[in-house]
């Protein structure tokens, strides 16, 4: 419902109105951090909106397909320490152990929610949750191999997206559907709310919310090749720099190993779950020389990183020896039918090829990003101000790919993401609903509230320059390929550096040719170049400066890990008036939730 309308002050001699709401909390966002969160303020009795600027169960979640991780022990022995354990070795000890602690063990509890919510999980012989094997997913602490994936065949994110958004319409939550939000409406250091375009009439809307929580996603866009959907341009991340807060840890950017070569589109990790293995030209098993133990389910960045080296080393296959052959053609069709019907699909339509009969042609491509906005394990935004480095931002949060909590660090684990957004969504509902009183009242706004995303848009909408917004963003998605990848020297990202700003200067000179404010995706585009490029600049600066190997962020020129100097988290921030990026740091927490688990000590990962 909303407030009424007033007149927003002038652009340019253009008048601008606003349409003014008020919620108790403001999602931005509706993948399945975006939807948890949602239906949970919505379930407290908070009055929430949420704002999306795709059809809710178009959200990218709807393209995650190996499944979701909790120890339910329905395959064999697990344990939440071990799955703890895990992913602290696959964070490369850059995780906050208290932060992945609170994830391992709400998962099996958020995996049963979503089963009562009706989700369609895929079915054990005797009814159960079936699970699947996972890269870096072991039991008792690395000796064996876990099934702990929880899947819905290959479609696990699509059959999540579906639940949450029927179960959030239960419970009465109110959508604003394709509306793109521009930027956060800040005053004193706090959140207000958010402004937001609706896409459709060109209306513009001022919402007014105790909790502003960004589920925005992340910002894959920003390279050329990447399995994220065009709409994964990272706007929660570009209105936080611009609200001049941090991002944290931008540097690791995860390859999957097994992106579609040519287009891209993801084939799951539980390919390799049910049996599938990698090949090199000479048809070897080459994981086996890198990983004697976990073989073709070692972590992401040690798969991406194998699979490169043999690239670089001659033994690609195909005509040019630049990929990698992915077979399947062993396995019984009844489970690939059973299990993998989605990625059958994909391989047809974006290889042609039939996965009974011939390996997929595969590369390592952008898949996640391990950095993000900060938060506690509550889902609130935190930010370093005089050496606090844990300073919550009032009426702030953010949750999903989008924040950086951090239970990642630099190296995420297959299907942990699912987890992370129901298990974060959920605890940022929690967080809201025990610090917003019921009825609590709305200050006023500040007189300028929306100015700034008014004159942003505008300025956009009016871009006269000579530079097509696609030139710019075809730049920055090859710079960052090129420079930002899975292996990184300090050379090479110098000239990213150089080119990147360059890129980022040439903004100025940028040029939107349709004027009009209803589904103008030539400024919506705009817009989110915005936010993409703004990322891709703190991602490489952050990679420049980081002077080890940890992780996704491989340098060659440093290749060893370094606790003494680098287990830390870097913050970046953008200095809007200098267009300069500056970097500093918080420390990663080296402690535990709860006596139950001790501190993991770092040590060598081998897999
Ligand atoms: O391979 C996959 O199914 C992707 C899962 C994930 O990124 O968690």
């Amino acid at each position: 419902m909303a407030d009424g309308s007033i007149a927003a002050p002038g652009v340019n001699g253009r008048a601008y109105s606003f349409i003014d709401h008020s919620f108790d909390v403001v999602v931005v966002g509706a993948g399945g951090a975006g939807l948890r969160a949602t239906l949970g303020c919505s379930e407290a009795g908070l009055r929430t909106a949420c704002i999306s600027k795709v059809f809710p169960t178009r959200s990218h979640t709807v393209a995650a397909q190996g499944g979701i991780a909790a120890s339910l022990g329905n395959m064999g022995p697990d344990d939440w320490r071990w799955h703890m354990y895990d992913t602290v070795k696959g964070s490369d000890w850059l995780g906050d152990q208290d932060a992945i602690e609170y994830l391992v063990r709400e998962a099996p509890e958020a995996v049963y929610e979503l089963e009562h919510y009706g989700l369609p999980f895929s079915r054990t012989e005797d009814g159960r949750i079936y699970q699947r094997p996972f890269g870096g997913m072991t039991t008792e602490f690395g000796k064996g191999i876990a099934q702990r994936t929880c899947a819905a065949a290959d479609r696990t994110g699509h059959a999540m997206l579906h639940t949450l958004y029927g179960q959030s319409l239960r419970h009465a939550s109110e959508f604003f559907i394709e509306y793109f939000a521009i930027d956060l409406i800040m005053e004193d250091g706090a959140c207000r709310g958010v402004v937001a375009l609706s896409m459709e009439d060109g209306t513009l809307h001022r919402f007014r919310a105790h909790k502003t929580i960004l589920a925005t996603g992340g910002y894959g866009r920003a390279y050329f090749s990447c399995t994220s959907a065009h709409t994964c341009t990272g706007d929660g991340g570009g209105m936080v720099l611009r609200a001049g807060l941090p991002l944290q840890d931008m540097e690791f950017v995860q390859f999957h190993p097994t992106g579609i070569f040519g287009a891209g589109v993801l084939i799951t990790e539980g390919v390799r779950g049910e049996g599938g293995y990698l090949t090199n030209s000479e048809g070897e098993r080459f994981m086996e020389r890198y990983a004697p133990h976990a073989k073709d389910l070692a972590s992401r960045d040690v798969v991406s990183r194998s699979m490169t080296v043999e690239i670089h080393e001659g033994r690609g296959v195909g005509p040019n020896k630049d990929h990698i052959h992915l077979h399947l053609e062993h396995l019984d069709p009844k489970i690939i039918h059973e299990r993998l019907p989605g990625i059958s699909e994909s391989a047809r339509i974006f290889s042609g090829v039939d996965v009974r009969r011939e390996p997929i042609p595969v590369l390592p491509t952008v898949h996640y990003n391990m950095g993000g906005i900060p938060t506690n394990y509550h889902g609130e935004v935190v930010t370093k101000v005089d050496g606090d480095p844990d300073r919550i931002v009032p009426g702030l949060m953010a949750v999903g790919e989008a924040a950086c909590v951090s239970v990642h660090g630099a190296n995420r684990l297959g299907s942990n993401s699912l987890t992370d957004l129901v298990v974060f969504g959920r605890a940022a509902a929690l967080r809201a609903a025990a610090t917003i009183e019921k009825g609590e009242k709305h200050r006023d706004l500040p007189k300028d509230a929306g100015d700034y995303a008014v004159s942003r848009l505008d300025r956009f909408r009016n871009a006269s320059g000579s530079t097509p917004t696609a030139d710019l963003r075809l730049r920055m998605q090859k710079t960052m390929q090129e420079h930002c990848a899975v292996f990184r020297t300090g050379d090479l990202l110098q000239k990213g550096h150089a080119r990147i700003y360059e890129t980022w200067k040439a903004s100025a000179d940028i040029r939107v040719s349709d004027r009009s404010l209803i589904w103008n995706s030539d400024l919506i585009e705009t817009l989110e170049y915005d936010n993409l490029i703004a990322q891709a600049v703190v991602t490489m600066d952050s990679a420049l400066n980081r002077q080890e190997s940890r992780g996704a962020h491989a340098r060659e020129d440093f290749p060893d890990r370094d606790d003494k100097n680098w287990m830390k988290h870097t913050l970046s921030f953008i200095d809007g008036s200098a267009e300069k990026v500056v970097l500093d740091y918080r420390p990663v927490h080296t402690y535990t939730l709860t006596n139950d688990m001790q501190y993991i000590e770092p040590k060598a990962r081998v897999y």
